[in-house]
């Protein structure tokens, strides 16, 4: 993947077909004990400023594995909290490390920050995003199915970063999407109509209110909590609206018989998911967080 040497990952579409392809054979290929760990005196940052145990680990992991370090870099530890500009953070930072990964809550700040490097910047979640989480997905996909051209991806909930992320993802990859939300939390139109433009006619990407249409001969489905970071204070109001996109047995039951449950972690059972869905013999979901693993171990060559 010299293809990718350098840049960044900002968006999911970011990536073209190929490279996201590409990126999942190599991480398929890591998987299976082909690892390169020609990445000694490679340093990674960790810019967090949001809770974590996946990413934060697994990126951890994943550089420890290509023989690099990895310095975590809470903002309580650093001059960030003590107000110090983003732009010169990220010109100090770019002078160190060999790449960041950062998780924040505005998409404008990554992109703000990635302006002032020569390193490549990687998002590890922000409220418009989540794009090595999708790369993780699709992986789990394609090891369930074997492809993921045609499949059909029913995302149900919060039209929320995972949203975004994998509408963008499955509309690379020919997969046909649909997100089933709330209509007050629709995701952003500008990532649909991306989302559609990636498309290309090539596969479906549809936007409902309708939790049983979208969940209906799906080959996979997905949620998220209904109330990500920084948004617990509506947590309670929240509930009643989101309640019929429960990913529970009923709307397993419209799926394709062969589905496979999916669900980004960290899981409120019995609200967006119920108990028997996400520990069912349909559960994917301990194979797709060890494959962010994998998949961020694949971004991380690349782009060094
Ligand atoms: N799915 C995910 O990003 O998990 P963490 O918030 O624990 O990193």
């Amino acid at each position: 993947m010299t293809e990718l040497k350098g840049r960044d990952l900002l968006s999911l579409a970011d990536l073209n077909r190929d490279e996201l392809m590409g990126l999942l054979d190599l991480a398929a290929g890591m998987k299976a004990g082909k690892i390169n760990r020609s990445h000694e005196r490679k340093v990674l940052g960790l810019l967090f400023s949001k809770a974590s145990t996946r990413t934060r680990v697994s990126f951890t992991v994943a550089m420890y594995q290509l023989g690099g370090q990895v310095i975590d870099l809470n903002p309580n530890v650093t001059q960030v909290s003590r107000g110090e500009p983003l732009a010169d953070t990220a010109r100090v930072l770019d002078r160190y490390l060999d790449v960041v990964a950062i998780r924040t809550f505005d998409q404008a700040d990554l992109e703000a920050f990635a302006g002032y490097c020569q390193m490549p910047v990687i998002n590890a979640l922000t409220d418009q995003e989540h794009p090595c989480q999708v790369l993780a997905d699709l992986l789990t996909v394609q090891e369930a199915f074997g492809k993921l051209d045609g499949l059909t991806l029913s995302y149900l909930g919060d039209g929320n970063n995972m949203a975004h992320s994998l509408m963008l993802g499955c509309a690379l990859v020919g997969m046909n999407v649909r997100v089933a939300a709330p209509s007050e939390y629709s995701p952003d139109p500008k990532i649909v109509a991306q989302a559609t433009a990636l498309a290309d006619g090539r596969s479906e990407v549809l936007v409902t209110t309708d939790a049983e249409l979208a969940a209906k001969g799906a080959q996979v489905l997905y949620t998220d909590v209904w109330a990500s970071m920084g948004q617990e204070d509506s947590a309670e109001s929240r509930g009643p609206v989101f309640t019929p996109y429960q990913l529970n047995e009923h709307l397993q039951a419209l799926a394709d018989p062969e589905v496979i449950v999916l669900h980004c972690l960290p899981a409120h059972r019995g609200e967006e998911i119920t108990e028997a869905v996400i520990e069912g013999q349909h559960s994917r979901v301990w194979d797709q967080a060890e494959n962010r693993l994998h998949a961020q171990k694949a971004l991380l060559a690349s782009v060094l």
